[in-house]
């Protein structure tokens, strides 16, 4: 246990430079809220700027590709994240598992090409609206985040971030309850996978968290932070959500 909180803001497909402002103030609200883990994961033309104001906040990339280098067209590797500023990246993000049709085998081991970097990970799993109304979430979910999960994985260096994909920019969240059952479920399955070292990892709540549902979402035992899109583009958006945590 002792697991300290942990606050993503995912900017996803926004953010210039004309930003930064905006992310220097987010990196001030870290300083004020050091017991409080934060971080921005901006888009990769924005890392190195990023990592120049942030200040108390790491940055963070949204994805890398799987291998060091090579005939990827538009991809971005592990090794440019870091050499660009980033501390940690996403992978496994339910936009990219649709969009670019990324699989499970795909996101561990994109998950091991940012570790052998150096880099730390978030790695996200959720269940569709279809699975959750089927009342299979917990027993999908946790299929899906064993799948995904990269071999040698622990707690320094991987967290997980559970994101109901009708949650995410709807306004919708699940039950607290519904919530607590997901990330209770989740760790167990972790457990069987690396036995105690679950204990440790941190598993955030990302979809439509925000400064008015943040307290109640990170009150629960098992919510150990997270994952925040749209109230994350703004300090003063994202202020209440890391204050709650
Ligand atoms: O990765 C964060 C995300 O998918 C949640 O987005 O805008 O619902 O907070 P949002």
């Amino acid at each position: 246990m002792g697991r300290r909180k942990l606050v993503v803001g995912n900017w996803k497909m926004n953010g210039l430079r004309a930003q930064l402002p905006e992310i220097a103030a987010i990196g001030e609200l870290a300083g004020q809220h050091p017991a409080v883990e934060v971080g921005l994961c901006v888009p990769a033309t924005l890392i190195e700027a990023a990592s120049g104001v942030s200040g108390a906040a790491f940055i963070g990339g949204q994805d890398c590709h799987q291998k060091a280098s090579g005939a990827h067209t538009g991809c971005v590797s592990a090794a440019m994240l870091k050499e660009a500023g980033a501390g940690w990246v996403i992978v496994g993000h339910s936009e990219r598992r649709m969009d670019q049709g990324e699989t499970d085998a795909d996101i561990a081991a994109k998950a091991l090409a940012a570790r052998a970097e150096g880099l730390k990970v978030i790695l996200c799993v959720g269940e569709s609206l279809d699975v959750r109304d089927a009342g299979n979430a917990e027993s999908v979910v946790s299929a899906q985040l064993l799948a995904s999960l990269p071999e040698g994985a622990a707690a320094d260096w991987l967290a997980i971030a559970y994101e109901p994909i009708w949650a995410i920019g709807t306004g919708r969240i699940p039950t607290m309850e519904a919530v607590e059952t997901m990330h209770v479920a989740l760790r167990a399955a972790l457990a069987t996978k690396i036995g105690a070292e679950a204990d440790g990892m941190r598993i955030l709540y990302g979809g439509s968290m925000n400064g008015e549902n943040a307290a109640e979402l990170m009150a629960i035992a098992d919510v150990d932070g997270g994952l925040v899109g749209g109230a994350s583009l703004t300090a003063g958006k994202f202020a209440p959500v890391i204050a709650a945590a």
